[in-house]
């Protein structure tokens, strides 16, 4: 190794333009060099290797002994580029052990609340960035249509406005005040796009979308926080009319880098580029698949080993020029200079740590989130539970399951392997837990019913020699523990039942071809609703499941992996401490045959219904009950005729007419009378939060750009169509709360 004369080295002077500097540095790399600097290695393995023969551009899954132990051996190479240390913090700190864990993407999304989404993402960052980290692959942006998907949890859910704005929220909260923001790190939006939309919710399957779909619902929510500044995207795994996105030219040039003008970085997902080699088989070896990456745009080459060689060859052979590497080069080089990387590493600090990792204020907002995450399906009136409960039975597989409820990636959930336990079990509070702490009654637990198992899969390992995940057996109902679940239900005022899914029906690769509640649960619903003592079903789930017709007129909470807080804010809400507050961001299906599920769907067919079923969701978009009742009156165009350049604005009336605060969620829908094509029956365009005290009543004032009453024509082109258009009201999706009232764009 030649140690260049560093002191002198322009590239290093912070005085010169970051174009200068990248020139600079450009000039003294090799090619290996820089086509190592392209790539992202997985920490756990050999460091040194990484570092030192592979020229590493960046890590992820790191600990901060291991940032500390790359930032030395980077100081050792030539020419001393700083690594990118990526991690993902999906919500919250999920690899940290002690870090602030959120609820899940979906639960956040239950909030409706971009505020809170962005204050959330800002007390990640500045716990992610004092451990080191400068990058997290967070928020997802996928829409979430196939409820049987096993990455539903990391979604915002089924809309792409809601997504967009929590999203936007989110990449705000993350990034801070810019790349000099000592306590802001790197978004990433992911997985550009279209992943979500699987076959047969199969994960990362081939997705079959046309390119208008793309741009009427997939893509928008992109365009914002590309059009934003999130600084990087992530591509899909999964193909679409058979081109890897990672190599989808029309996609990566034409719409992100062309129309939408983006600059920032972009990173394949995980061994994208070996997958084009190994399981999609559209490429014959990694020379072919490096160079096709390369050519693409892709900048930075997630765990795929066998780039390095694949790209200096292709070079060899012809099939790919320095300046496709140089291109993606100084991308990576750009923004380590912005990020001032090689002024200050940004590596993990024990006094930072030690003052914001878990801070008092992090969790205040952790649990004024999970609070506001609950949704309330169903009341019979059980709910809040009355002040002379003296026996609450708590039952259920899940009441005091404190891994489970993080939900994945979190602590033990998988993906690392340092943290087996878990998140301190001193940390979380479960169900029972919170019971116990704040309910006035005798607080009493049995089980009830175990979910699952874990066998071999028999087809054995993958062709490659990797080993299968285990697959799921579910368990059968347990008589001993039903009877002592019942036993205690009869014994009690009340039972709440905490049933749901585990880690093992979750994420990626494990998705479900069934939405039931599985192994003993259901059995153990039917015999508790049996018993005739007032049942609360709180549905602690990944995502929307189904309930047994036992429960179908017991109150039910649901409640996405709600974090370290859940089990003490649903506590507060059972106890009538707080209101439900909640609304779904994902429409709940009634039978996994109904699939998919979500509201804004394409008009025409024949009849509304399956000759079996209804075609309605068991719970809507939008839906969620207060404590109190809530009237809302006819609303009132304000601007019947407006110019697409011109703000619609309307108003509504709403009052409070129970007994208890509300917080509503006033939802605005557009529904495009007549259209030159098909399109959605109504969008959600605006919705405002309103607290209304008891007998209160609040106008609320709509403004919404005309411009923003498109629809996606024939061509692929997003337009406005004159004609008439209606403004649904209301408080959920469902036709029959909303209010119709109708303008004219001319
Ligand atoms: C694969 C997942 O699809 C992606 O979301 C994640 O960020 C990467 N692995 C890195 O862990």
């Amino acid at each position: 190794m030649t140690v260049v004369d560093l002191p002198t080295a322009p590239y290093l002077d912070p005085a010169l333009t970051v174009e200068e500097r990248v020139a600079d540095l450009l000039g003294r790399m090799t090619l290996p060099e820089k086509v190592g600097q392209m790539m992202q290695f997985d920490a756990r393995e050999d460091l040194e290797h990484i570092v030192h023969e592979r020229h590493a551009g960046s890590i992820l899954h790191t600990s901060p002994e291991k940032v500390l132990r790359a930032a030395e051996l980077t100081a050792q190479t030539r020419l001393r580029i700083p690594l990118l240390v990526a991690e993902d913090c999906i919500h919250g700190h999920s690899f940290w052990e002690g870090a602030t864990i959120f609820p899940t993407q979906l639960g956040m999304a239950s909030t409706w609340d971009p505020e809170l989404v962005e204050q959330v993402a800002k007390a990640t960052a500045a716990e992610v960035a004092a451990t080191g980290i400068h990058w997290t692959f967070s928020p997802v942006l996928c829409i979430a249509r196939d409820l049987r998907w096993g990455r539903v949890d990391e979604t915002f859910g089924e809309d792409p406005f809601l997504i967009g704005e929590l999203a936007s929220a989110m990449v705000r909260g993350y990034q801070g005040d810019g790349l000099g923001d000592p306590d802001a790190i790197l978004a990433t939006a992911k997985h550009f796009a279209g992943y979500s939309e699987t076959q047969g919710g199969r994960d990362a399957s081939e997705a079959d979308i046309s390119r208008r779909k793309l741009r009427s619902w997939f893509l928008p929510p992109f365009e914002r926080v590309a059009r934003e500044g999130c600084r990087t995207f992530m591509l899909g795994y999964q193909t679409t009319d058979g081109v890897p996105i990672t190599v989808n030219d029309w996609l990566l040039s034409d719409v992100l880098r062309g129309e939408w003008g983006y600059t920032g970085t972009l990173i394949t997902d995980w061994d994208n580029v070996g997958r084009m080699v190994w399981e999609q088989k559209v490429q014959p070896d990694f020379v072919h698949a490096a160079a096709a990456a390369a050519k693409a745009g892709n900048d930075m080459i997630m765990t795929t080993p066998g780039f390095f060689s694949g790209a200096l060859e292709a070079v060899d052979r012809g099939m790919l020029t320095e300046a496709d590497i140089d291109r993606a080069v100084s991308r990576i080089l750009s923004l380590k200079f912005r990020f001032g990387l090689f002024e200050n590493p940004r590596l993990p600090d024990r006094e930072r740590i030690a003052s914001v990792v878990a801070r008092g204020s992090h969790a205040d907002l952790n649990l004024e989130v999970t609070r506001r995450s609950l949704v309330l399906l169903r009341n019979d009136g059980t709910l809040p539970l009355a002040p002379d409960t003296r026996r609450i039975a708590v039952v259920g597989p899940l009441a005091d399951d404190a891994q489970t409820q993080l939900g994945d990636w979190a602590g033990s959930s998988g993906q690392v392997d340092w943290m087996p336990d878990g998140h301190p079990r001193a940390q979380i509070t479960t169900v029972l837990d919170g019971l116990r702490e704040r309910a006035a009654a005798t607080v009493e637990h049995a089980r009830g019913a175990e979910i699952l198992r874990l066998t071999d899969d028999p087809a054995g390992t993958f062709p490659d020699g990797q080993p299968r995940p285990p697959v799921v057996v579910p368990s059968d109902p347990d008589e001993a523990e039903i009877a002592e679940a019942v036993a205690l239900a009869e014994r009690s005022d009340v039972v709440v039942a905490v049933v749901g899914d585990r880690i093992e029906l979750v994420g990626e690769g494990r998705s479900t071809a069934t939405l039931e509640l599985i192994g003993g649960q259901r059995a153990l619903l039917d015999a508790l609703a049996a018993t005739g003592t007032p049942l609360v079903v709180v549905l602690l789930a990944s995502k929307p499941l189904i309930l047994p017709e036992s429960v179908r007129e017991a109150s039910v909470v649901w409640v996405a992996n709600p974090g370290m807080q859940g089990g003490r804010a649903i506590a507060e809400l059972l106890l009538g401490e707080i209101e439900p507050a909640g609304r779904l961001p994902i429409s709940f299906a009634r039978h996994a045959g109904q699939q998919p599920t979500y509201y804004n769907q394409i008009r025409g067919q024949h009849g509304d219904r399956y000759a079996d079923l209804t075609q309605d969701p068991a719970f809507a978009f939008g839906d969620g009950l207060s404590y109190t009742t809530v009237e809302y009156d006819q609303p009132e165009v304000v601007t019947p005729v407006v110019s697409p350049e011109d703000t619609v604005r309307a108003r509504v009336t709403l009052r409070n007419t129970g007994t208890r605060p509300a917080h509503e969620v006033v939802q605005v829908y557009v529904r495009d009378t007549v259209t030159s094509v098909s399109w959605a029956d109504r969008e959600l365009k605006a919705y405002r939060h309103v607290d209304l005290a008891p007998g209160a009543e609040a106008t609320v004032e709509i403004e919404l750009p005309a411009a923003e009453c498109t629809i996606v024509d024939a061509a692929g082109t997003r337009i406005v169509e004159a004609g008439e258009f209606e403004l649904l009201i209301g408080p959920s999706s469902r036709l029959e709360v909303l209010q119709a009232v109708s303008f004219e764009i001319r």
